[in-house]
């Protein structure tokens, strides 16, 4: 790492300024509540024990948007619940209900698979971040 004459530490592995401002997003990601769309997401202590929707609001192939949450649940097969966030990882849109096991975002197409969150169509890449979630009773509970 060297200092430049304005006094900005830059590293000497030829990363610019905006490859650093990447890298400095991307890590800030680490502690958002929904995650970035690179793996399991970042459940919030007050988010776990909560019901987030009913069984019943989640039809088999299909899902439900929790809109305040910004969560995504899927029931892929009959008595199998997932969750993911809800925000597109292409360019942060606001994924629709999920549909034959879609779950599909309106801006520009993107798809993603219902069961692991996995982007299938782009131009998003990066899956939907997933959330540990189990049935008790009528509920859908984030573990
Ligand atoms: S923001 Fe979802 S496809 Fe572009």
């Amino acid at each position: 790492m060297t200092v430049t004459e304005r006094g900005a530490a830059m590293p000497e592995n030829g990363l610019g300024r905006r490859e650093m401002l990447g890298a400095a997003g991307v890590a800030a990601c680490g502690l958002a509540l929904a995650g970035c769309g690179t793996g399991d997401a970042q459940t919030q202590p007050s988010l776990k024990g909560k019901v987030i929707a009913k069984t019943a609001d989640v039809p088999v192939g299909g899902g439900k948007v929790i809109e305040d949450l910004k969560i995504v649940v899927t029931q892929p097969a009959q008595g199998v619940y997932k969750a993911f966030s809800a925000i597109c990882t292409h360019k942060g849109c606001a994924v629709s209900t999920p549909k034959d096991n879609v779950i599909r975002c309106a801006c520009h197409g993107s798809e993603f698979a219902a069961d692991s969150g996995n982007a299938t169509k782009g131009p998003a890449t990066a899956p939907l971040a997933a959330f540990q979630v189990k049935a008790e009773g009528d509920g859908i509970v984030i573990v």
